[in-house]
């Protein structure tokens, strides 16, 4: 055996078979695309066809993983296209030697492969990989709104044909072992590392003369091939779809879908080229800045809880390990299924035995739908682990109660008289209210020291946000607890001070009511719609508001107004009572709202608001629309900044993309800011409140930020 080791590559040559194994193991914690690893595999190449005798070369880790693709800083970083269009090509050369190399090269893939690391196995002539239900695969660039620039557009389009290869790459698909294999994105599967080398070892020995179809002569495009007609009528519909999907607010998915179309026409090299093109300009692009900042960075802090107070720091126990659910609802039963199976004792306690039914039929359908890796056992011990009662005395020794009653100052007041004195000792209450303050609901407890709102966010099992609401007198100690509860669900949070609505209640009801008015106003619904979505919004105002309801807004805007003191757009809510009160249309659980239903299903815009809407606007269109439901929400965060209900400037960001679907595309409403930049922003605001009134006011915070030209963000794209 012959050996040697480079920075990020161990080398070793087995000259009875003639095989090269090149196994990474980079510095970090993970195998990751840098300069790093761009020297070593090189180095590692140039070894290898050094050694006499070579018959093939397996490249495996030494890591969990596999690798996990470009270094993220790198991308985040690169501001000077012509220096980061050097580097791609650099990598994709070195991609292109190995598939050229003259002799079989497979990935041994013993963990996940994504990104750079999935374009480095789609070099190899073969991928095995472990069938470990943990390892993922695929091409997840676009969720951070680049594209893959390693090859993966041109390689896997030619491998899988282009519908197949669309449907990875323009939604980010990542896909675990079992699924992965039966997509051909891996070849084979093994059950452990040493069966992947072993059939490395055979595919090699068995296929002494691989080479890449695409390099083969006469190769062909999985069909349709490009240029016929069948191609070009795939390729439209796919640019409607996509259109459709994301309303043209999303640069990277329609980039890699130019990439792939382009590049499918022209030799294999040039595809390549064609590919670094569009990947550069979007990385050195505003658009990828901004996601990647909120959606990466942001994201990974939030859930890491960095600066935040832990149970480790304070030297306590997280002390929960029964769990009470107070309202067997919408969300109380949501809530107790998802603490059932982080793998709390959880009691769910209602005051109507139907509620209590129709609780546990759900958290049976979320056990078969969401609980698949459990066996039979497993998913009865997760329901078994959830007890459903209609009596307090049951929660009795609860180290947490979650409250989820009807939303109700009193009620809640009443629950809590009623219920807090059956915690265990030193046990914590947490009010899942949506809106209303935490330090007056706390007037009702005991103990407000260990009073917290935990506002979960519907369906809850799906969504990943957790928004911590601090009262005046919540302690430390329970926020540590709280977020060591969070971090047991898989939760991520974010943490703010108290205030009505807090932070995404406040964001996401301006953005409601702001629809409303420029309905009230006469502006076109569907116009609304479609401006909201194209300015990436992810679901349109009005098609939210049938979802939440719209008795649910009609009644939460006076309590607004009581708790703030402050009047929301007025003619907006004027609509709303004529729509509830007058017009019965509630939401779409009733079939009828800002929408038409048949059959349960959204048909279009309910004819009868024309009726209901007999204003003209002055003025119309597409970007005034997009201003006021934009800025609407923008200066309602600035606002929760300015007066501390936001803390840090990730939440504001974090909470806003993953809570109520900000537009993913910007990185959340601060960053919108500092795109537009803030002189204008702030412009544009006070011409809108001297027209619209003080809800687009600019706090303080926008106006002294403008007077110095401060940003939120630091600038790192081409403009910046
Ligand atoms: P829901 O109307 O579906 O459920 C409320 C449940 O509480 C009902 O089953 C009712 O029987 C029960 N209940 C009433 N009085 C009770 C008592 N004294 N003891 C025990 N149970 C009692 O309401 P939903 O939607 O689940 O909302 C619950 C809370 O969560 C509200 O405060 C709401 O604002 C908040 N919330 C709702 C969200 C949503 O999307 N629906 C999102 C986040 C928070």
């Amino acid at each position: 055996m012959d050996e040697t080791k480079n920075g990020a590559v161990k080398l070793s040559f087995d000259q009875d078979l003639g095989i090269a194994t090149l196994t990474f193991q980079m510095s970090g914690k993970a195998n990751m695309i840098n300069d790093e690893f761009g020297a070593g595999l090189a180095e590692a190449l140039a070894w290898a066809k050094a050694r006499p005798g070579l018959k093939g070369i397996i490249l495996a880790s030494g890591h969990k993983d596999f690798c996990v693709g470009t270094e993220i800083d790198i991308l985040y970083q690169a501001r000077d296209v012509e220096e980061l269009y050097r580097r791609v090509r650099a990598v994709q050369a070195a991609y292109r030697e190995i598939e050229t190399i003259g002799v079989p090269v497979v990935a041994a893939l013993t963990g996940s492969a994504l990104g750079g690391g999935y374009e480095l196995a789609l070099a190899c002539h073969r991928r095995i990989a472990i069938a470990d239900p943990r390892a993922q695969f695929g091409l997840p660039e676009v969720t951070l709104g680049v594209l893959p620039g390693a090859g993966g557009t041109q390689r896997l389009t030619r491998m899988l044909g282009f519908q197949v290869a669309a449907d990875f790459i323009l939604q980010g698909k990542v896909v675990r072992a079992a699924e992965a294999k039966e997509a051909w994105l891996v070849d084979e599967l093994c059950g452990d590392r040493e069966g992947v080398r072993d059939a490395a070892i055979a595919w090699i020995r068995s296929n002494p003369r691989a080479t890449q179809p695409w390099d083969r002569k006469g190769f062909t495009f999985p069909p349709p091939a490009p240029g016929t007609a069948d191609a070009r009528d795939m390729v439209l519909v796919g640019c409607g779809l996509l259109y459709q999907k994301t309303a043209g607010a999303f640069l990277a998915p329609q980039y890699a879908l130019s990439a792939m179309q382009e590049g499918c026409g022209l030799t294999f090299d040039r595809g390549l080229e064609v590919e670094a093109r569009y990947f550069t300009k979007l990385a050195c692009g505003g658009q990828a800045k901004d996601m990647i900042r909120t959606l990466w960075y942001h994201r990974t802090a939030a859930e890491k809880h960095e600066g935040l107070p832990s149970i480790e720091q304070l030297g306590i126990e997280q002390g929960i390990s029964t769990v009470g659910v107070l309202g067997a609802g919408m969300m109380g039963g949501a809530i107790a299924w998802i603490a059932a199976k982080s793998g709390y004792q959880v009691v769910l306690k209602d005051i109507r035995q139907d509620a209590l039914d129709a609780a546990m039929k759900h958290c049976e359908g979320l056990t078969s739908k969401r609980a698949r890796h459990l066996d039979e056992v497993g998913r009865r011990e997760l329901l078994a682990r959830i007890k459903p009662t209609l009596a307090n005395e049951e929660l009795k020794g609860s180290d947490l109660l979650i409250e989820a009653v009807f939303e109700d100052m009193d009620l809640k007041h009443r629950v809590t008289r009623e219920t807090e004195p059956l915690l265990a000792a030193g046990g914590i209450w947490a009010s899942n209210t949506s809106a209303l303050p935490i330090t007056p609901l706390a007037r009702a407890s005991q103990h407000p020291d260990r009073f917290i709102g935990m506002h979960f966010f519907s369906p809850v099992e799906q969504m990943v946000l957790l928004e911590l609401i601090v009262g005046r007198q919540t302690s430390d100690r329970t926020l540590a607890r709280a977020l060591a509860f969070c971090r047991q669900i898989k939760k991520t949070p974010i943490v703010v001070n108290d205030g009505y609505g807090f932070y995404t209640t406040r964001v996401f009801s301006a953005y409601l009511m702001e629809a409303a008015q420029l309905v009230a106003e006469g502006h076109n619904p569907a116009l609304i719609e479609w401006a909201a979505r194209s300015a990436g919004m992810v679901i349109g105002p009005l098609q939210v508001f049938d979802e939440v309801t719209l008795t649910l807004v009609r009644k939460a805007v006076p309590h607004g107004e009581k708790y703030t003191g402050r009047r929301l757009a007025s003619e907006g809510f004027e609509l709303l009572k004529t729509m509830v009160d007058d017009h019965k249309r509630y939401g779409r659980a009733a079939g009828a709202g800002f929408y038409e239903y048949v059959d349960g299903k959204r048909r279009h815009i309910w004819p009868g608001l024309g009726q209901v809407v007999r204003a003209t606007p002055e003025r119309s269109g597409i970007d005034l629309i997009i201003s006021r439901l934009m800025l609407a929400q923008c200066v309602e965060a600035a606002r929760a900044l300015d007066e501390g209900v936001i803390q840090r400037k990730r939440d504001a960001e974090v909470g806003a993309v993953f809570g109520i679907g900000f537009a993913p595309n910007t990185g959340g409403p601060l960053s919108y800011i500092d795109r537009r930049g803030i002189r204008t922003v702030v412009r544009e605001l006070e011409a809108l409140a001297r027209e619209q009134g003080d809800r687009y006011a600019p706090p303080p915070l926008l106006l002294s930020m403008a007077e110095k030209g401060e940003r939120f963000f630091e600038a790192v794209d081409q403009a910046g």
